[in-house]
């Protein structure tokens, strides 16, 4: 076997970065390899468009069915975005039997359980190292070298737009629309950032580890998922005084026998823990394996370049599956644990920020309200301002599970003391 013939479907950052990646480092793979990737076709949506990186006039289509119906092309690498688009790619691309490589989080998180079916039944392999943390192998990780240990829990940054976002408002007081336009200079964010700040980028990377992590593919609506569009500079900074730095996280939890609990949401984290350094377009995932204890990885979560590089070792893996047959086609169903906790039952510690009148009561008003609902207070900061009217309230409550917690603050939001509405953010001590 001396050439592969590839399909790239997409030309956007992903794609044609791995386009000028597998130039760039031809030689490279052909001597670790023994094979040449050679790109025999690239469906594109708007051939006309400028870009940086220019793909050969010959090369391009407009129809996907041309990578897949054309003989000489053995593995397609999806890089469109969407989900509907894809999914049907996906589909006909199985059925012609054409090894698969994707960086789409969203279409795994929302159709794994049918990709991953239709994979095993044609026994066509499919590989997405790309489509969680970007340039961090952490799906080779969880399903090779950690493949003998439970998992007891996964905490992440993983998405690059938020955490930059988060970084540059953090150390240089920018603003969340500035910062967001930064990111998306840089080529971080999604074509539509919605996804990057309301959470759901993050989210479906989640259900990616999650499913791999416990062996049945969750479904999007069992988790809980927040953003970082309402973070303000105001709880950053009391964050900071109280030793804290607020982080886009990713929690994936197993308690032994016990259902499994995932979130995406703000939280604030110790500024001593090491997930609390990570910055800027940085990722990290922190695993705890019941046999490997804890293990960190740390990379570039996002941009043409680190996600071309995950993209390359899938093809390396794709070019030995062209040679030999695979045990698996990418998921492996075990069901060890099978069902997601109701995010109400949760529990956590929380930071709950209020805008308050400064009068005589009106602490007691809330404590006895947080009382009422067993949530313990552990500590409250008022600053000392100019403003004889109203204040700010900050109140770090002790461990309680996340529906008690709200439904107290939504009855201390309805006090006439409260102004606004209130912030309630979640604070992870990795326990
Ligand atoms: N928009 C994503 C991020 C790119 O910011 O992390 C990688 O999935």
């Amino acid at each position: 076997m001396e050439s592969i013939g590839i399909g790239l479907a997409g030309f956007g950052t992903v794609g044609a970065g791995v386009f000028q990646a597998l130039q760039r480092n031809a030689e490279l793979l052909y001597r670790r390899l023994g094979v040449r990737f050679e790109v025999r076709r690239i469906a594109m949506r708007h051939p006309a468009k400028k870009r940086a990186i220019a793909a050969p006039e010959k090369l391009i289509t407009t129809d996907w069915s041309d990578l897949v119906n054309d003989p000489s092309i053995r593995i397609i690498v999806e890089l469109m975005g969407g989900t509907e688009e894809p999914l049907n790619l996906f589909r006909s691309a199985i059925a012609a039997k054409k090894i698969l490589i994707t960086a789409n989080k969203a279409l795994l998180a929302n159709h794994g359980i049918e990709i991953f079916q239709l994979a095993e039944a044609a026994n066509v392999p499919i590989f997405y190292e790309a489509a969680v943390a970007g340039g961090i192998p952490i799906i080779k990780s969880l399903r090779e070298a950690f493949v003998g240990n439970h998992f007891e829990s996964i905490h992440g940054i993983l998405n690059g737009t938020s955490n930059y976002i988060l970084t540059r408002m953090t150390e240089s007081n920018m603003d969340f629309h500035q910062a967001l336009g930064e990111a998306q200079s840089h080529g971080f964010a999604e074509a539509d950032p919605t996804l990057d700040v309301n959470g759901w980028d993050a989210a479906h990377k989640a259900i990616i580890l999650a499913s791999l992590a416990y062996g049945f593919w969750l479904n999007s609506v069992d988790i809980q998922v927040g953003g970082i569009e309402n973070i303000s500079p105001l709880d950053i900074q009391f964050a900071r005084e109280l030793g804290y730095t607020i982080k886009l996280l990713a929690s994936i939890r197993s308690h032994l026998d016990e259902k499994i609990e995932v979130s995406v949401h703000p939280a604030l984290i110790p500024q001593a823990h090491v997930l609390a350094s990570v910055n800027g377009v940085f990722n990290a995932i922190l695993i705890r394996g019941d046999i490997v204890g804890e293990s960190l990885f740390y990379g570039r979560g996002a941009g043409q370049d680190p996600t071309a590089s995950s993209v390359l070792g899938d093809l390396a893996e794709a070019a030995q599956a062209v040679a030999f047959p695979r045990a698996s086609c990418g998921f492996k169903p075990h069901n060890l644990r099978g069902q997601v906790k109701e995010a109400h039952s949760c529990v956590s510690s929380f930071y709950l920020r209020l805008d308050v009148d400064d009068r005589p009561g009106v602490l007691a008003q809330i404590a006895n309200i947080l009382g009422r609902a067993q949530i313990g207070i552990s500590s409250v900061i008022q600053p000392e301002g100019k403003d004889t009217h109203q204040t700010h309230l900050v109140l770090m409550l002790h461990n309680a599970p996340t529906g008690a917690a709200s439904e107290a603050v939504s009855q201390i939001a309805t006090l006439s003391c409260v102004k606004g509405k209130p912030v309630l953010l979640h604070v992870e001590h990795f326990a």
